[in-house]
């Protein structure tokens, strides 16, 4: 992680603004009839995407946030899944939606999405800015998606490297610019 490096823009700030638009029409109808819906953005990484997308969805809701961390500063997925912080109220028979700024192995959205299921939600729904199909390890697809992107190291709009970047308003690619 001491290596230098540049970031090229990969998705521009826009697009991923016009994206959410068109995502948040698709929510709003599937989740037309709910009383309130509980969206949970899983920390640290999507907490860029769940700000945007709450501003722009017009439905009742409500936030909660759980951390599961498999990476740390690691390069690689652990594989194993910890729970670091629990959601602040209980789900059992709430809409929900799950917010996730990537799925890459899978072993993250895929661990939270069964231990929420085994609260025994109303409905449980998922949604990743970001897809990385070539990279799975588990069987495991969002309900929605924001862009599927191949296999290149991704930083910005909250996802970070070693935490650095996640401030960047785009996605960024990084690129290592020595050996
Ligand atoms: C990153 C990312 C996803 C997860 C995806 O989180 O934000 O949550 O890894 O990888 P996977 O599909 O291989 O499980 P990380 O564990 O780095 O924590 P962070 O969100 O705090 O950066
Ligand atoms: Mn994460
Ligand atoms: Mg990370």
């Amino acid at each position: 992680t001491d290596r230098a490096y540049v970031i090229d823009e990969m998705i521009s700030a826009k697009a991923i603004a016009a994206r959410i638009e068109a995502l948040c029409r698709e929510i709003q109808t599937e989740f037309a009839d709910t009383d309130k819906l509980v969206v949970v953005g899983l920390l640290r990484g999507s907490f860029v995407f769940i700000a945007d997308l709450v501003r722009e969805l017009d439905l009742p809701i409500e936030v909660d946030f759980l951390e599961a961390s498999s990476y740390g500063d690691a390069m690689e997925s652990s594989r194993e899944v910890r729970i670091l912080k629990d959601l602040r109220s209980p789900i059992e028979g709430r809409d929900v939606l799950v917010v996730e700024d990537i799925v890459d192995t899978g072993h993250t959205l895929n661990h939270v999405t069964h231990l929420l299921l085994s609260r025994q939600p109303k409905r449980l729904k998922s949604i990743a800015l970001l897809d990385k199909p070539s990279r799975r390890e588990v069987d495991f697809r969002s309900d929605w998606i924001g862009f599927e992107i191949p296999d290149e190291f991704v930083v910005g709009y909250g996802i970070d490297f070693a935490q650095r970047n996640r401030n960047l308003p785009f996605i960024g690619k990084v690129r290592f610019t020595e050996a």
